[in-house]
């Protein structure tokens, strides 16, 4: 959720920090702050607003540092006002600090503080750390972070500086992401690759508890028993032109315009056409356990949920095995029926929010396998599950997750076809579904070319105060995925239903201000679809109609209709999401939004 970024070596930690945190932007974006050292004495600065604003006040000044430590927020304790923004320092002004994640007994800790006479500053649980810290210095700043955190129930990802130790940042987490890297004389702390790496592409993964220590002499790392510990240095393999937008107005465009790549490289290596096949190299020695365990569950959050559920009536409508999808966030307490005999997936483009993480917690504790469907490289999800499969979507900067979601379909259905291959599926149907597949980049490429009629119907619709998307079998959960991104850019009230369960209640809202989209592919309920759609336009509803190519009598009676190639209810879902993300961008273009970065939003949710 917010961003870190930490600095110390031969050059200007300024600038560095400043673009790290441009980097992690779309991470949190209330308001933002830098702690320096100037020699021995602590500068700080902090703005309500952007980066940029930040920026231009650090010009100004014409401050230098080899020394510090900065933060991007999204807000969480307090309102996103100047005294709760990021660093925080303690009451001497000695240490400073910025923290991601959530200190749960911080009310405990803060009302303990100001009956011993501290004087608190902000609102956030943050402060309390700084305080701690301060109270437990005596000379050695890792110890006293060590001491502190000993009192701390929660989560964190933290970096820390103190006057007295002007040449050191302390860093350390637990349940939110923290890495550090090396360049040459020069050493950064960060929350997201993405913020270093246009200097070091050489990352140390901190695991939970342990603590780094960063000095102009380089890197060392501690256990959380206080063991020094030789940490294995990681290459980054993505490059800097996957973090920028390349010359597209928007990440969010740039991501869905990429599509007929990533879904390629999600399937690189992994499709086999030639026998009507997949292989999954990261799980294919737990097949066997897939296909007998008792219970198979899918957990997730946001669109990764809605990906879940695609998977889910894929593996039951092919493979014949059932399964579940949970809401991570609901996992956890609803006493779920798994055991050691279980298999749970727990699918995340992040590979960090923290409800998906705590359902691992509560599956491992249970016994079950946990296999993970990421796409951080490195994350902590990646690291949390016993085996896994990666997406390969490459950097996810555009809040709204667009290419993760068709990724995570892609290794779904790669999946799915391999159990549905071992439980009886014929070669013929095989080579059907993989040949469908291994043409999916050029058809998604085909549904793009709409993009200039998508953001006319766009400017259409973009004062509209409400949506409702329709759709069956698979396409209900893309129903749903194509209201989720509506709301999440344009702020525009939107809800997806399956197109049937229109009658049950969403129908008393049709009337002619209201746009439908209705997903109408050519398949065995297109009949059904039409009816509803003479339903909605018998009330003046407008329809967006998203049917399959050379459907015409659907263009007498949708308003307007987008055209999908045919598809099988494999690859369905990939193509009929693509106009849906860019309706929705359009349409947030057209009011005006922060595509990027939408209000309220954050791109890696890691507090619970
Ligand atoms: C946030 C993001 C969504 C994302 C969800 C789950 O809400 O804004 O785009 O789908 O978290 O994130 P994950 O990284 O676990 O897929």
């Amino acid at each position: 959720m917010c961003g870190i970024v930490g600095y110390i070596g031969k050059n200007n930690a300024i600038p560095v920090v400043i673009q790290g945190l441009q980097r992690l932007e779309y991470r949190g974006y209330d308001s933002c702050g830098i702690a320096m050292m100037d020699s021995e004495k602590m500068i700080l600065e902090k703005v309500t607003g952007k980066v940029e604003e930040l920026q231009g006040l650090l010009a100004r000044q014409k401050t230098n540092s080899s020394v510090a430590i900065g933060h991007t927020r999204w807000a969480t304790h307090g309102p996103p006002t100047f005294s709760n923004a990021h660093p925080h320092t303690s009451q001497d002004g000695k240490v400073a600090l910025v923290h991601n994640g959530i200190i749960e007994n911080y009310k405990v800790l803060r009302d303990g503080l100001i009956n011993d006479g501290y004087e608190f500053s902000s609102e956030t649980d943050t402060e309390v750390i700084a305080a701690l810290v301060s109270q437990a210095y005596h000379g050695n700043l890792e110890h006293a972070v060590r001491e502190a955190l000993s009192h701390v129930v929660g989560a964190y990802g933290l970096a820390v500086i103190h006057t007295d130790e002007p040449e050191k940042i302390v860093c350390t987490r637990k349940g939110a992401p923290l890495i550090m890297a090396v360049g040459e004389d020069e050493f950064f702390v960060a929350s997201d690759v993405a913020a270093i790496l246009s200097y070091s592409k050489d990352v140390i993964y901190l695991d939970n508890e342990e603590i780094g220590i960063l000095t102009p002499d380089g890197v060392t790392t501690y256990s959380g028993s206080d063991e020094p510990i030789d940490k294995k240095i990681h290459k980054i393999t993505f490059n800097l032109e996957e973090i920028e937008k390349g010359g597209y107005e928007h990440f969010m465009l740039k991501e869905i315009f990429s599509q007929p790549q990533t879904i390629y490289d999600a399937m690189r290596g992994r499709l086999l056409p030639e026998t009507g096949d997949a292989f999954l190299g990261g799980i294919d020695h737990m097949i066997g356990s897939i296909l007998h365990a008792d219970q198979r569950y899918f957990t997730a959050c946001g669109t990764s949920w809605h990906a879940a559920l695609i998977g889910e009536m894929m593996f039951e409508q092919f493979a014949r095995i059932p399964c579940e999808v949970e809401y991570a966030s609901e996992f956890r307490y609803r006493e779920p029926l798994v055991d050691a005999k279980s298999i749970v997936f727990a699918i995340s483009q992040s590979g960090e929010t923290a409800d998906t993480l705590a359902a691992i917690q509560e599956a491992k504790t249970r016994e079950a396998t946990v296999l993970g469907i990421c796409n951080v490289v490195g994350s902590s999800i990646a690291r949390e599950t016993e085996a896994g499969v990666y997406i390969h979507a490459g950097p996810e900067i555009g809040v709204a997750s667009t290419k993760a979601f068709t990724s995570q379909v892609t290794v779904l259905s790669l999946l799915t076809l391999k159990l549905a291959r071992l439980m009886g599926m014929s070669k013929t149907d095989g080579l059907e579904i993989s040949q469908a597949m291994q043409k999916l980049p050029e058809n998604v490429e085909w549904v793009l070319k709409q993009a200039d009629q998508i953001a006319e119907i766009a400017k259409l619709y973009a004062d509209a105060a409400n949506f409702l998307y329709l759709g069956r079998g698979v396409n209900f959960p893309v129903a749903l995925e194509g209201a989720l991104k509506l709301k999440e850019i344009s702020y525009i009230h939107a809800e997806g239903y399956p197109a049937a369960e229109m009658k049950h209640g969403p129908i008393a809202l049709i009337d002619k201000s209201m746009p439908i989209v209705a997903i109408a592919p050519q398949d065995k309920t297109y009949d059904k679809i039409i009816s509803n759609i003479e339903e909605v336009k018998a009330r003046h509803g407008r329809v967006i109609a998203l049917a399959t190519e050379g459907d015409t009598r659907i263009k007498d009676i949708a308003d307007h209709v987008l055209y999908v190639p045919p598809a099988l209810s494999f690859t369905a879902p990939i193509l009929n999401v693509i106009p849906l993300q860019l309706l929705s961008y359009y349409v947030a273009v057209e009011r005006g939004c922060d595509v990027d970065q939408p209000r309220n939003l954050a791109k890696s949710v890691t507090v619970e």
